[in-house]
């Protein structure tokens, strides 16, 4: 079903440029690797977009880190794995949780502020944190990060960027990647040859039809890694925000949990508290009882708001800036409207197996950020700890590029490798391209989305079989390749989704609602061979 590149090419006809390290991705996790590997060594760091269309930046809620000096980093560890139900591995939860004091302590120095009260930070409580411990900057917390971490970037003297750059498949020879397929924005494949590539690409929210991620963001590196030979694990757990503005023709805009801390009710167009009687937090039970919830509601027909009417203006004004006014281009006042809310994909919690510096299976393959199964979160992530993987895993790969450089024998790539390949590409047939994309997303929400049962998924799997002519770009053009890599992700979800015949976390089973640790306390893992894909599962030891 699988081909190992995208498309045909050979490399000594591309224009091709060297590096010692490639980046690909401009969030936290990319941008913590590039300041760690730009200050000594010639990078290239590539993002699809514009440098600040990323999840990172997009981030409203915070960074959950133990600065507090009442707090401490093995709480912060003990609530993240209480959370992951059963799946977190507890180490590397231990690792985020105490190095991402002095990570984000290193970003405060590096002049990102954030809100403050009374002479110390204003730390929030969300969900599933047993302290106040979030840091935030008002409602758009990654923002400020991202362009704080910016300017430092950008002042690399050996790093270069390229915008409008993408990653279409990673080179590698006998295990090692030797750098990368890129499309640059004239349209043009090219190489990047490189040491060490460092994918920070993020996951795969558009694969669904409502999302709360940017567009960009299509599983591209998954993908470009799945086809490359990574291990990829934990496909299934996908999770869904509760409150995602659900305002027909316009994309899902978050609003943040952190409405629901202070206070903001999920109320159907009864008035009636859906989370009533559901579980003793409420609306602040964990996201995927909520999200469960909900599903439930809007089977029956019914419409579902968020409620802020009764909270003082004042403070949704200045606590909300973002969306206050993004609410009211849109015509909703936050004070005086109900603000029809669904669920909509958030994060992925799978991704490339990595181990805990960031080392893939393939030599000189390092992943971080989103894109990565670092198995942190486990099945189910607690809120705002993602900025923080990030920041701490794309550091660490960071020192692993560098360690491994040092015993690299040439600086970087000056010999010009040669690959060829060939692909038949393959016509998409009946509809086109962006009417194919649309029924995978809407069928991906329906049959794989917050609730799932054996039949739809095995008529989901056999729809991406019959159409598998997706994976077969017949254009070298973004639209093709992220279609392709869609539906690989989708596939790799769909397939986990089904071998999973358990409920756990994010991921829930109408056909299988209990928890089964006796057969699915592990994970399963997916890697493209030479005869197909091979799968395996890996009981976590305990
Ligand atoms: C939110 O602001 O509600 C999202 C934060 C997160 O997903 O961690």
């Amino acid at each position: 079903m699988f081909s190992r590149y995208l498309c045909s090419f050979s490399t000594s006809k591309l224009k091709t440029s060297s590096y010692e390290v490639l980046i690909v991705g401009s969030g936290i996790a990319g941008l913590s690797a590039a300041l760690e590997i730009g200050k000594a060594h010639r990078t290239l760091l590539i993002t699809k977009g514009e440098f600040t269309d990323s999840s990172s930046y997009q981030a409203q809620g915070g960074v959950a880190v133990a600065l507090s000096p009442n707090d401490s980093f093995e709480r912060h560890a003990a609530d993240t794995i209480k959370v992951g139900d059963g799946l977190s591995d507890e180490k590397v939860a231990e690792i985020v949780a105490k190095e991402g004091i002095e990570r984000m302590k290193e970003v405060i120095k590096l002049g990102v502020d954030f809100d403050r009260l009374n002479g110390d930070f204003d730390y929030s409580l969300e969900g599933g944190h047993s302290y106040s411990r979030i840091l935030h900057q008002a409602d758009q917390t990654g923002k400020a990060v991202i362009e704080g971490l910016k300017k430092h970037v950008e002042s690399l003297r050996l790093l270069e960027i390229k915008e409008r750059t993408m990653l279409v498949d990673i080179l590698t020879i006998s295990n090692k990647a030797i750098g990368a397929l890129v499309l640059v924005p004239e349209g043009e494949l090219e190489v990047v040859q490189a040491n060490a590539v460092v994918v920070a690409s993020g996951g795969v929210g558009e694969v669904y039809l409502y999302t709360t991620n940017p567009p960009v963001v299509t599983g591209d590196g998954i993908a470009a890694a799945f086809r490359a030979g990574a291990s990829i694990a934990d496909m299934e757990f996908i999770q869904f925000h509760p409150t995602a503005l659900n305002w027909e023709g316009h994309r899902r805009m978050l609003l943040t949990e952190a409405l629901r801390g202070e206070g903001a009710l999920l109320v159907n167009q009864g008035g009636e508290r859906i989370m009533e009687g559901v579980h003793p937090l409420k609306e602040l039970a964990p996201r995927f009882v909520v999200v469960r919830k909900m599903m439930e509601e809007l089977k029956r027909g019914n419409k579902l708001f968020l409620d802020c009417r009764h909270l003082p203006s004042e403070k949704l004004k200045r606590k909300f800036p973002f969306i206050w006014h993004k609410l009211k281009e849109y015509g909703f006042h936050l004070n005086n409207d109900l603000i029809p809310v669904s669920p909509a994909a958030h994060f992925c919690l799978g991704g490339v197996r990595t181990d805990d510096w960031g080392r893939t299976r393939i030599d000189g393959l390092y992943v971080c950020g989103e894109a990565a199964a670092t198995y942190m979160h486990g099945a189910n992530r607690l809120a705002s700890n993602s900025l923080l993987e990030g920041l701490v895993f794309g550091w660490r790969a960071g020192v692993a590029v560098k360690e491994s450089l040092k015993i690299e024998e040439s600086s970087y790539m000056e010999e010009r490798v040669r690959i060829d390949f060939e692909n038949t590409p393959q016509k998409i047939r009946d509809f086109d391209l962006s009417e194919l994309r649309f029924e995978l997303t809407k069928k991906m929400m329906e049959k794989a989305g917050p609730v799932r049962e054996g039949p739809s998924l095995r008529e989901l799997i056999e729809f991406l079989t019959n159409r598998k002519e997706a994976l077969y770009p017949s254009e070298i053009s973004i639209e093709f390749f992220e279609l392709a890599n869609l539906w690989t992700v989708a596939w790799l979800i769909s397939q986990a989704a089904l071998k999973r015949k358990e409920s756990r976390g994010v991921h829930f089973r109408e056909d299988f609602p209990e928890k089964n640790d006796s057969e699915f306390l592990g994970h399963f893992i997916w890697k493209l061979g030479d005869n197909g894909v091979e799968l395996e599962f890996h009981r976590k030891s305990c």
